[in-house]
């Protein structure tokens, strides 16, 4: 076995060589000419002239050797039912799927908007895309109608695949008029939608003529096969809106080879899977967590991938730990805020089960403080490793490699750079290599590896600019994320550099947030910042001037706004109402002030605002003397 720092160091040194290895972990149809195509940087083209399909590659290709094997196991403690699908199901309902999809016109390079619950129809829906080319885009039940209209425009989807319904905490959350209501709103709505009607919400509204009843449709394809479209490497897989500084979200767009390989290749070095193996993500599949490591990766590497629908403590605090000795789990995926959840609860329920199948337990999305990392640890007593990555790399860029090498785990690190990326740590003053113990920006030298984003869907030009463009004498990557390394060379995520927060593992803009406040007709103007929170990691805190003080409104007026809007994810703690926000003499919010008030922290230098006034008003809400 090489040492992680060798095997880094060939990824780097040897880029072409160390990929080519790589990619023989997949299915090509037709082979690549070229390892790598960096002509025009910040734009790397992996496995140039290669022919791929990610469907194949999770699916068809395993159906030789273990077609009986489950592929997929769905658990929902929401609605009480545990339905298993072998490869060959899978491979049936996938094919079934894309028949459907083809019915109703979807064809290479079309996209499908998916708004679903964790179901195991929402994954036969995310490869019979993959299957036809088409081009998937996942968005996370949690999102109001405003934010899936402003994902559909910028899509501009042929077909939206959703649900009657989902459940949280056994109450059921009707997806479907959020469905009607967005398509409502946007400039270029689906023509069709197939919806999967789980019985859930008995007055689903249905439209005639657009709206297309999965059960029905799906019966007229029952032992149909699809063929494969082979795909040249780059062209586009799937698109992932995230957050960023402003208020548009950005399309993060996927390869195909390229995130094959990069899938493939972390399930053994990093997570040390292999086929035959169960695997438990319990993310949710709108997230890039549950794109990667619920769906694609798992299915690839031959794996049984659990898909959970439900809570951490439902029935009760020990239900994951049931499904790990009944599933007989050996690699588990999940966030540091189910793990605070879950340390509320009787530490007893850690070792109430059978847990010798499980060899780690990983965890990603949110810093992981180091007292949940021990408490987590030590109660299981196997390895716990927390690993940092974003939507757009789409697999870890700081982490462990037990599959490499086993390096001791230091509490609340993510430990080291990921083979294949040159990880930097630039000042911000002059992208200068910052040294020991020094906060410096978590940057990456491109090209970025397989399976990173390509682009952002339809705007090239933004990637740049949003990404690369930090440092103005260099060309990297920016993470838009503070770290540190200590002296052994371990790193530390330190928080954001850009107006970011982190709600509970969800990612949000705090420019998000304030364009939903300010949707309430008697909001001028607002700010939101995120302030620590010991559950949930962050906290959206919104301060709001009104336009007539005299209109009656409460926070609960304005937090409604955002649930409407946004969605429930982007609800402030509170809402406080002040008649000035504390901005500089040229208009800028310091919302970076404002959160250190918030946190108990120094506000910083404050000599460039423009009416001291008005901080004042916010130490005055916070009752800061
Ligand atoms: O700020 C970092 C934080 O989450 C951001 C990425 O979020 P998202 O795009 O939703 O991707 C999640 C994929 C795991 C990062 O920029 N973050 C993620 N993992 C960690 C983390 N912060 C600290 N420690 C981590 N392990």
């Amino acid at each position: 076995m090489s040492s992680y720092r060798e095997f880094h160091r060939r990824s780097i040194l040897d880029r072409e060589g160390f990929w080519a290895e790589e990619s023989k972990r997949i299915h090509w149809h037709k082979p690549f000419g070229k390892v790598l195509d960096y002509s025009r940087p910040p734009f790397a083209k992996w496995f140039v002239g290669g022919e791929t399909n990610l469907c194949f590659n999770a699916v068809d290709r395993h159906l030789k050797d273990r077609g009986e094997q489950k592929a997929l196991v769905w658990i929902s403690t929401e609605v009480d039912q545990v339905k298993s699908f072998s490869y060959k199901d899978l491979f049936n309902e996938v094919n079934k799927t894309a028949a459907m999809m083809q019915s109703l016109g979807l064809g290479r390079g079309d996209r499908v908007i998916i708004y679903m619950p964790n179901m195991p129809e929402a994954v036969f829906a995310i490869l019979a895309c993959a299957r036809l080319g088409a081009i998937h885009s996942v968005v996370f039940g949690g999102f109001a109608a405003a934010s899936l209209a402003a994902r559909i425009d910028d899509a501009k989807p042929k077909l939206m695949i959703t649900a009657d319904g989902g459940s949280r905490m056994g109450k059921v959350i009707p997806y479907k008029p959020l469905v009607d209501e967005s398509i409502r709103l946007s400039k270029f709505p689906p023509a069709k939608v197939l919806i999967f009607n789980r019985g859930l919400d008995p007055q689903m509204p249905l439209v005639d003529g657009r709206d297309v009843d999965w059960v029905s449709l799906s019966s007229k394809f029952k032992d149909k096969i699809v063929d494969c479209a082979w795909l040249e490497s780059s062209e586009p897989s799937y698109i992932l809106y995230t957050s960023g500084t402003t208020g548009k979200p950005k399309g993060v767009q996927r390869d195909v080879g390229g995130h094959a390989v990069a899938m493939a290749a972390s399930m053994t070095h990093i997570y040390c899977g292999g086929a035959g193996d169960t695997i438990f993500t319990t993310s949710d599949i709108g997230w890039a967590v549950g794109h990667s490591y619920i769906i694609y990766a798992p299915l690839i590497a031959g794996l049984t991938t659990i898909l959970y629908e439900g809570v951490p403590m439902r029935p009760d605090a020990g239900v994951w730990w049931k499904i790990v000795q009944d599933y007989k789990v050996n690699v588990m995926f999940s966030a540091p805020t189910a793990i605070r959840v879950l340390k509320k609860f009787d530490p007893a329920f850690l070792k109430k089960y059978d847990l010798s199948s499980l060899k780690h337990l990983f965890l990603a999305g949110e810093p992981l403080d180091e007292p949940t990392h021990a408490w987590i640890a030590e109660g299981l007593g196997k390895p716990v490793i927390d690993h940092y990555w974003q939507t757009e790399t789409g697999w870890p860029v700081l982490t462990a490699l037990h599959g490499v090498e086993k390096t001791p785990i230091k509490y609340g690190s993510p430990s080291f750079p990921a083979y294949g990326y040159d990880l930097k740590l630039l000042r911000e003053s002059d992208a200068s290599e910052a040294g020991a113990d020094e906060k410096a920006v978590v940057a990456i030298e491109p090209p970025l590896p397989p399976g990173c984003m390509s682009t952002i869907w339809g705007d090239d030009e933004r990637f740049v600019k949003t990404y690369f463009s930090t440092f103005s004498k260099k060309l990297v990557y920016s993470t838009f994320d503070w770290g540190i390394r200590d002296k052994d060379g371990y790193y530390f995520i330190l928080g954001r550099t850009d107006d970011v927060i982190n709600v509970a593992g969800h990612r949000l803009g705090t420019r998000e947030i304030e364009e939903a406040v300010n949707m309430h007709p008697n909001i001028a103007e607002c700010a939101v910042v995120g302030v620590a929170d010991q559950l949930k990691g962050q906290m959206p805190l919104a301060f709001a001037v009104l336009k007539d003080p005299a209109k009656k409104t409460s926070s609960q007026d304005v937090m409604d706004t955002v649930d409407k809007q946004l969605g429930a994810i982007g609800r402030p703690k509170a809402v406080h109402f002040v008649t000035l926000l504390p901005k500089t003499r040229s208009g800028k919010t310091l919302r970076r002030s404002i959160a250190a008030l918030a946190e108990g922290r120094d506000p910083g230098d404050l000599t460039t605002i423009e009416d001291p006034n008005a901080l004042q008003q916010i130490k005055d809400c916070l009752g800061i003397k």
